[in-house]
């Protein structure tokens, strides 16, 4: 009697009920990540994962009084695959962050194999999970997961997702700066990759049409390379961390609407997409409308400048080199 219940009281709430697991839960990123996320009411099983600390981290972060409950798992006792096990949203943080004068690139050497091995578990025990790709460089992890995906016949291009929205919020914070405006009021749509030249802001798409062009450049390149300014500031001891916490868990809570049912949910994210796929760029940064199985729309780009029309043309000849690198990494190292 007891126990139907509870069944009953969990299953007309189901709509709400996510397992969101995050990889590299333990790290910079992953542990206000998890914070945010625990702080999220559409999750009800929240699983940590790190190669140290994640039962730590979880243990701490549980004691918050929301809804869910937190798991903590170490690499021992099958310990990724419990913690990935039937999930609705993965999270992927995991890796090491930039030094000063490094370009996201060049961490590729050391996060190429986190990330693949991290889709590889995840390919075997949440197949059907959306995974949204934090650990850089982006351009080319998104495309690595792709191909382990594809590797193990589970590949669903609706339900992987780039993490871009730092870009997003930068733009919006920095733009807002220039014009003396509130930030919330800001929204700018950045579309491309996730690195320097590759990220795009359609700075016409907003209430700001004609800024100076020494304020319009300077604006576009503090948005392209905004990161840096957190890596510097940091000065070694890592990248932007806590702003990125936010603009995952803004993403992550966006999927979990999407996949709620809740409507005219979009997000900038990088997919596989459409919009340049005859020119041999298979991912790309536009804003998407997110549904019940993940991707729903990927929008076009809208009417450009011709500075944003170079942007792009740029953009893509960088992508198509990042993507590549990505792709040929599976393939030589599967
Ligand atoms: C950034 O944009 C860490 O890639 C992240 O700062």
């Amino acid at each position: 009697m007891f126990k139907a219940t509870s069944v009953r009281q969990f299953s007309s709430s189901a709509a709400n009920a996510y397992k969101v697991t995050v990889l590299g839960a333990a790290g910079g990123i992953g542990q206000p990540l998890s914070l945010l996320m625990k702080l999220n009411h559409k999750v009800t099983q929240l699983s940590l994962y790190d190669l140290r600390l994640g039962a730590g981290v979880a243990t701490d972060i549980s004691h918050i009084p929301t809804n869910s409950t937190v798991t903590g798992y170490g690499p021992e006792d099958d310990g990724l695959a419990k913690a990935l096990k039937d999930a609705d949203v993965v999270l992927i943080p995991a890796g090491v962050p930039r030094k000063p004068g490094m370009t996201r690139d060049d961490l590729f050497n050391t996060n190429a194999s986190i990330v693949r091995d991290l889709a590889k578990a995840a390919a075997e025990n949440c197949p059907k999970a959306a995974i949204c790709v934090i650990s850089n460089p982006v351009n080319s992890t998104v495309p690595i997961v792709a191909e382990v995906l594809k590797s193990k016949g589970v590949y669903n291009p609706k339900k992987l997702f780039g993490v871009t929205t730092l870009d997003v919020l930068r733009a919006s914070r920095f733009l807002s700066q220039v014009a003396g405006t509130d930030p919330n009021k800001e929204i700018v749509t950045v579309v491309g990759g996730h690195s320097g030249i590759t990220i795009v802001p359609l700075i016409s798409q907003t209430n700001h049409k004609s800024l100076p062009k020494e304020t319009y450049d300077a604006l576009v390149h503090r948005i392209q390379f905004g990161g840096d300014e957190v890596v510097q500031a940091k000065n070694g001891a890592g990248s932007a961390t806590l702003s990125m916490a936010q603009a995952g868990a803004r993403f992550a809570s966006s999927v979990l609407n999407g996949l709620a049912g809740e409507k005219d949910i979009i997000e900038p994210t990088f997919v596989d997409s459409p919009l340049f796929k005859s020119e041999g760029v298979e991912f790309f940064s536009s804003r998407v409308t997110l549904g019940v199985d993940g991707v729903k729309e990927i929008h076009g780009l809208g009417q450009l400048t011709n500075a944003e029309e170079e942007m792009i043309t740029v953009a893509k000849e960088t992508l198509v080199k990042n993507i590549a690198k990505g792709v040929d990494f599976v393939k030589a190292n599967p």
